[in-house]
């Protein structure tokens, strides 16, 4: 008898719930018949790209038969200034998921554990899943990572631990006391990823010197991304900082050409454009702070964010809210799972799309 797929199949993809993506905004509207519909579901940045970028990338298209630079070179040299490190410290990916992928797949091994907050970026657990790791969940208290619990998980057999801040979906982040704390409290020999991917939207005061545990060679690495605040997430480019080391583990398994050469260029014109990220905090702030407000009015709480979405507790059935809200135009993320049955994730877009999220919440309450 010839073996199935499934017996092929590494045992560990059992049991793995592939992550669901939204449908294309114009799919929805075709399927429903609408126009004009809003998509608040993916925490992309609804100023767009900025304009620099934009142009970056018109200029760049008649390169498109050349393959891109492996090495990054141009773009690894500006980061590198512009944190205070050398590009060998620096990694690029196809998106921070990428890195987060190299992680697991140059790290962990079956029976290996790893710690992570619950709920976290879904992710995680399915790295870990797929590697055939033993993952450690620990509870969030107060919406937050709980680093002082996720420290007091971590046993000899632990090899990463994931810390997302701020945390998605909840939008909390951890102090840089905290983590200065944790990171006293942990072995030496224990991974760190530090996502990091919407650290531009939280105050400096609120920002942990991560870069600083890397510039000591702790085996850290953080992440970040031009997905978020940059407005590209359609181009697919994100980076680690991490102590040469470690980059260089990871760059033995990354693909030769991962990041493309429109994303490289795109991403040097963002950071040359820091105008765009401060307006785009502030339409974030005002809209934060519309949003909690006008939530507030239904009686709805939500968890303090420092992001660009919140959670929601709607005190219904989040799927079937989502679905109510799409039928009028609006995409949300229903989270579900063991804590969030109950709860949305909305993205905070411009002024209009926060209003017409709210007008069709509340028609959705009511009816
Ligand atoms: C916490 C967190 N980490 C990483 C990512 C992945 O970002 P990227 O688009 O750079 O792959 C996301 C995207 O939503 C995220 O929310």
């Amino acid at each position: 008898m010839p073996k199935t797929l499934e017996e092929l199949a590494s045992s560990f993809l059992k049991g793995l719930i592939p992550y669901v993506p939204g449908k294309p905004v114009e799919e929805v509207e075709r399927e429903l018949g609408i126009k004009g519909a809003v998509k608040l579901a993916s925490n992309e940045n609804p100023l767009g790209a900025s304009p620099r970028a934009l142009r970056a990338l018109r200029e760049a298209l008649p390169d498109s038969h050349r393959y891109p630079d492996g090495g990054g070179y141009y773009l690894k040299r500006d980061l590198a200034d512009r944190l205070g490190v050398t590009p060998d410290h620096l990694i690029l990916g196809n998106g921070c998921n990428e890195i987060l992928d190299l992680m697991a797949r140059c790290f962990l091994l079956p029976g290996d554990e790893v710690v992570i907050a619950d709920p976290a970026f879904v992710i995680y657990g399915m790295l870990a899943h797929l590697q055939g790791c033993r993952k450690i969940l620990v509870p969030l208290k107060s919406w937050t990572h709980d680093l002082e619990a996720m420290a007091k998980a971590v046993t000899s057999k632990t090899k990463m631990v994931f810390i997302g801040n701020p945390n998605n979906p909840t939008g909390t982040a951890v102090t840089p006391a905290e983590i200065e704390a944790f990171m006293q409290a942990i072995p030496e020999d224990l991974l760190v990823v530090m996502d990091e991917a919407y650290i531009e939207y939280v105050p400096q005061e609120m920002v942990p010197d991560s870069l600083g545990f890397v510039r000591q060679g702790r085996w850290v690495i953080v992440l970040r991304t031009f997905s978020k605040i940059y407005g590209l997430a359609g181009l697919r480019i994100g980076y680690g900082i991490a102590p040469p080391p470690l980059v260089e583990l990871l760059n033995r398994a990354r693909a030769p050409f991962n990041t493309n050469a429109l994303a490289q260029r795109a991403a040097l014109a963002a950071l040359d454009d820091q105008q765009h990220v401060t307006s785009s905090r502030k339409v974030n702030e005002l809209g934060k702070a519309y949003l909690t407000t006008e939530l507030g009015r239904l009686g709805l709480q939500v968890p303090p964010s420092w992001a660009n979405f919140l959670l929601v507790d709607l005190k219904h059935d989040g799927a079937a809210v989502a679905e109510a809200l799409l039928r009028k135009g609006v995409i949300v993320r229903p989270l579900g799972g063991r804590y969030l049955p109950t709860h949305i994730r909305v993205t905070i877009g411009t002024p209009p799309e926060n209003e017409r999220f709210i007008e069709a919440l509340k028609s959705v309450l009511q009816s």
